[in-house]
């Protein structure tokens, strides 16, 4: 779904990176960096929506992240477990609506009855969503949409596009990466087609409002043609 064209995103998605950097240059184990990275997104994501951005996607723990040494794997799920209702409170209180993208069927039971409960808190289809990213593929969406799409006989742009996760919500305007990499890392493949990115070398938990607010101006500033003249 194409989203208009205005000078403010309607969508943006976030690729949290550089946690355990973070840590690393503390002299702090990995896992004191994720939650580093928890405390930041409650601020960032409120500063959006106050902006008027309709839909914040983050990413917060990819498929390939299981591959992760398992004391690692483990903290981020008990992460999760602890952090997810207080991280989306005030979010909630603010009138967000939180919703999940990913395959939660891996996460124990209690993990997805918490993700039920916060999704549960605020079903208002006009609020503002925080759509969370985790155990998150994009290539696995697409391939999931595709197979739902064939089941049900109707493999075309739509048909497929009704499958996402991300269905009913405008594609991404602008996808935001820190931690110094360039690359999407099997974020919104499907979703990103036209996305505007923006890459800063600030670790996620140092990533503030002063730089998205630079981002947001920049945005404004460039011409997206969407393959036309
Ligand atoms: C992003 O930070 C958070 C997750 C992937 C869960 P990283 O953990 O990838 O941090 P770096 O990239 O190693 O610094
Ligand atoms: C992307 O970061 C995933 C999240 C931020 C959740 P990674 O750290 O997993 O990406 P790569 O391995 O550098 O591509
Ligand atoms: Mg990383």
């Amino acid at each position: 779904m194409r989203s208009d064209v205005k000078s403010k995103p309607g969508h943006i998605g976030i690729i949290m990176d550089g946690n355990g950097r973070w840590a690393t240059k503390r002299l702090l184990p990995r896992v004191a960096g994720h939650r580093a990275g928890v405390k930041n997104i409650t601020p960032v994501v409120s500063c959006a929506l106050e902006y008027g951005v309709g839909c914040v996607t983050l990413f917060a723990f990819s498929t390939e992240n299981k591959e992760r040494p398992k004391d690692e794997v483990d903290s981020l799920i008990d992460l999760i477990r602890k952090r997810l209702k207080p991280m989306t409170r005030e979010l909630i209180e603010r009138g967000a609506r939180v919703m999940f993208s990913g395959a939660r069927e891996y996460f124990p039971s209690d993990v997805q009855g918490i993700m039920a409960d916060v999704e549960n808190e605020n079903t208002d289809p006009n609020a503002q969503i925080v759509n969370i990213a985790i155990n998150y593929s994009g290539r696995s969406e697409i391939i999931r949409a595709c197979k739902i799409a064939a089941e049900k006989g109707d493999i075309s742009a739509n048909g497929i596009e009704r499958e996402l996760y991300t269905y009913g919500i405008p594609d991404p305007d602008m996808i935001i990466r820190t931690g110094g990499e360039k690359r999407l890392s099997n974020f919104l493949l499907y979703q990103a087609a036209y996305s505007e990115l923006f890459f800063t070398d600030t670790l996620w938990p140092d990533f503030g409002e002063s730089e998205l607010s630079a981002m947001f101006e920049e945005y404004a500033t460039r011409s997206r043609r969407f393959g036309r003249v």
